[in-house]
């Protein structure tokens, strides 16, 4: 008897990056992968108003779905700022970022702050919806500083649900620690998936999405059947390769998985298109995608540095960026690829702790937990 494919109709996305999922390395995905949703990173809702920044496709639209991330705690504002984007054909959902854990966004009052307001939460994202046909969703956190096992998380989603303001939930299965930097925010607290299951069991029509930790497909499949969509933020960006898996992943009869070099020839064609349009493109932003394509391969040190060397150029051209690039390619072009699922974070900065359930000492909450 075949079996049936757990991931219909389930969703694989990238996570929003700062300074990570900017339009390039979402092009880049979008080569490697035509059903993954695209983030983009934390864009302050004010400076879409102000136009200082609008993270855009307008050069070369993907054919990939892209959720724009809002950072922000005026509901007028974010109204305005999804008003602007949706002159944009790009979107197809619009996400507020309620898990941003810097000194920044708690000084704003925005990002995870905002997890101890839900009803400005709901009226944030109610007046995001008012302003789009589009999807809204929410991305937070389990809670914030105390592990109450979900319980201030299950109030923000009952006051967002009440005014009708959300259609989907990304959980980063952990709390956050507001004494913490970002880094450790990100690594520290205890994963908790558990709570995530819970939340989609108690609110079974709100479509949930679970984020964190999840460090390749195969361990995503033990857990699809229990949620709507994985997002997989750091070991997409660390092997951005395994992002060539996904349209096996959601649909094997259709999909085979694009050969690296070819999409290393193709994204370097978008970057030739970027260089003659916008010659004052930055290269570090332009060519910092391919970095790690070649991670666990023969001679990914060599791709590395030739990609580091293209980066560097501060006095010549772009294009001599992009030649030396090419001639690195050439080089490995018909080395043989070998796609393991099973790669080590070892010599990388991040690293995943194993999903635990219980915090250490040191992370015991300072209030008692509710029961
Ligand atoms: C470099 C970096 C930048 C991040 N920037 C954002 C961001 O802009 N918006 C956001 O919601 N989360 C941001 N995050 C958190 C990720 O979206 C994600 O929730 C977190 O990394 C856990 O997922 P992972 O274990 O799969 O990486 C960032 C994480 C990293 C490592």
């Amino acid at each position: 008897m075949t079996q049936l494919n757990p991931w219909i109709g389930k969703s694989i996305s990238i996570a929003p990056m700062l300074k990570v999922t900017t339009p390039h390395y979402l092009k880049l995905l979008s080569i490697l992968s035509k059903h993954i949703q695209l983030y983009s990173e934390m864009t302050i809702a004010r400076s879409i108003i102000e136009n200082t920044h609008v993270p855009c496709f307008a050069l070369e639209p993907v054919q990939n779905t892209v959720a724009l991330q809002l950072a922000g705690n005026n509901p007028s504002e974010l109204h305005k700022a999804v008003s602007i984007a949706n002159r944009q054909p790009s979107y197809n959902e619009y996400n507020l970022n309620v898990g941003c854990p810097s000194k920044r966004a708690g000084a704003g009052l925005f990002g995870v702050a905002l997890m101890e307001h839900p009803q400005t939460v709901a009226l944030c994202l109610r007046a995001m919806k008012d302003a789009t046909h589009r999807k809204v969703s929410l991305k937070c956190r389990l809670g914030i500083n105390v592990d109450d096992n979900g319980q201030s998380l299950r109030k923000l989603i009952d006051a967002v649900l009440k005014l009708n303001a959300c259609d989907t939930l990304i959980l980063h299965s952990r709390i956050a620690i507001t004494k913490f930097k970002p880094k450790d925010n990100w690594t520290i607290p205890p994963l908790n998936y558990e709570t995530t299951f819970k939340i989609k069991q108690e609110y079974p029509e709100l479509p949930v999405i679970i984020n964190g930790g999840i460090s390749s497909l195969q361990q995503a499949q033990n857990y699809i059947h229990k949620v709507d969509g994985i997002m997989i933020g750091r070991a997409f960006e660390n092997q951005p390769a395994l992002v060539s898996l996904v349209d096996k992943t959601l649909h094997p009869q259709i999909h085979s998985t694009i050969n690296i070099p070819d999409a290393v020839s193709q994204y370097l064609k978008y970057a030739e298109h970027v260089i003659s349009s916008q010659p004052h493109t930055h290269p570090h932003g332009l060519f910092l995608p391919l970095m790690h394509l070649f991670h666990n391969q023969k001679n990914a040190r060599s791709w590395r540095i030739a990609v580091g060397n293209a980066l560097k150029k501060q006095n010549s051209s772009l294009q001599d960026s992009l030649n030396e690039i090419k001639k690195a390619l050439e080089e490995r072009k018909h080395l043989p690829l070998s796609l393991s699922e099973n790669f080590s974070h070892a010599k990388r900065e991040h690293q995943h702790p194993s999903p635990v359930t219980t915090p250490p000492d040191s992370l015991k909450p300072s209030t008692p937990a509710k029961p």
